[in-house]
């Protein structure tokens, strides 16, 4: 069975084809990914409206590139029915404009092509980006056979626009522990790269610059990191790392600059303020990826689970890899839980995850039923 995934929350157009053998082994045969970032680094984010302009030019070479390189013939204008058995389309959470161009695509071809409709909820499709078993063509590598997630499990959501931790007893069985309150862990790194004058997406900028940094030469606050909750909030160390900056960074702010925010430029600053860049860089990732391994590692111990499963942009970070991978051959030795981390490319949005999700998660919807719906959530 092959099922052609969509997805166009935000300002990626993406289109997946995967195939599933009989005992649900995923194999993903294209991965074709269009981005209008860099149309939005001129504004220093993302202007909806021109993302959802940017889904309309990209959203019909894309399919066709990935069906194309799925081995799938389609050769548009005729759109001939190709060999796929489902569409997938993400119908929600995400801006609604965006939204409305996979979600009427979608539409259109299911009935054109008379095929199944499955809408997918984003937030799952983050979840199910660990289920592709073989990942060959983004991999470079020969499939490894996955190793079988186990129930119960929990999952950790974080990206751009959302810090949620997730209980899982089964596909269909799952239970929301807690969320952020205010600013997404991926949104955290994003506002605190812009104070330094880096573009969205500023984890990955963060990352590289911590790279060289000390961790615990800022003592940046741990938000909500002892709550007996799973809640998460963010702003609060946004605002620390404000400060923190502007101590040594005075002349950051400007007003001639239309974006707002000087960018600090390497090559134009001495080693000492390069270092401390790369401290409060290095500071920040620390603090963020605590909390994170805190509140997930004590929400598996409640829970006694087998499994925790990562996804989101954020789920790419190496720093917070690397800490969970510690404690749980340290501290949290007999949680006897394993863990599991999509391939890099498959953290952040992208359509394997939402045709993945389809076929554990998905429920077949005639196409006249099928909405998009921004504020979408967890039931
Ligand atoms: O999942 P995603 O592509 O989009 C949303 O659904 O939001 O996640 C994007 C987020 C951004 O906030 C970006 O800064 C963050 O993921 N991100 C990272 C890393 N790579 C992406 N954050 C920290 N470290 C990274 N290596
Ligand atoms: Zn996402």
């Amino acid at each position: 069975m092959r099922i052609l995934g969509i997805e166009t929350s935000c300002d990626e157009t993406a289109a997946s084809v995967i195939d599933i053998s009989k005992n649900n082994n995923i194999t993903l045969l294209s991965n074709v990914i269009a981005s209008s970032l860099a149309l939005h680094a001129k504004t220093g984010g993302i202007i909806p409206e021109i993302a959802a302009r940017n889904q309309i030019s990209h959203i019909i070479p894309v399919i066709s590139e990935a069906l194309e390189k799925a081995g799938i013939s389609f050769k548009p204008p005729k759109m001939k029915s190709p060999d796929i058995d489902a569409i997938a389309v993400t119908y929600g959470p995400g801006l609604i404009g965006s939204l409305l161009v996979g979600v009427e695509t979608a539409k259109t071809l299911s009935f054109a092509w008379n095929k199944q409709l499955i809408p997918v909820n984003h937030l799952y499709g983050h979840i199910y980006a660990n289920f592709i078993s073989n990942n060959s063509k983004i991999e470079n590598r020969k499939s490894k056979p996955l190793e079988k997630i186990k129930f119960p499990a929990i999952a950790l959501i974080v990206s751009g626009g959302h810090t949620d931790l997730i209980l899982m007893k089964g596909h269909k069985e799952t239970i929301w522990l807690g969320g952020t309150r205010d600013d997404a862990a991926g949104e955290a790194f994003d506002k605190c790269a812009r104070l330094l004058g880096y573009n969205y997406p500023g984890g990955p900028k963060v990352a590289e610059l911590a790279e060289k940094g000390n961790p615990k030469v800022f003592s940046l606050p741990r938000p909500m990191i002892g709550s007996h909750d799973f809640d998460f909030s963010f702003s609060g160390l946004k605002t620390a790392f404000a400060n923190a900056t502007k101590e040594n960074f005075p002349v950051l702010r400007t007003s001639s600059d239309k974006v707002g925010w000087k960018q600090i430029i390497l090559e134009q600053i001495n080693e000492s303020q390069k270092q401390i860049l790369y401290d409060l860089c290095a500071s920040l990732q620390d603090s963020i990826t605590d909390v994170l391994v805190k509140k997930t590692l004590a929400a598996a111990e409640k829970f006694h689970t087998s499994s925790i499963i990562f996804g989101g942009g954020v789920s790419a970070n190496q720093i917070l890899r690397d800490k969970f991978q510690k404690e749980l051959s340290t501290k949290h030795s007999g949680l006897n839980a394993k863990l599991f981390f999509p391939p890099k490319p498959l953290c952040v949005d992208n359509a394997a995850m939402i045709a993945a999700a389809a076929v554990f998660q998905g429920n077949e919807t005639p196409w006249e039923n099928v909405t998009a719906d921004p504020e979408l959530y967890f039931d």
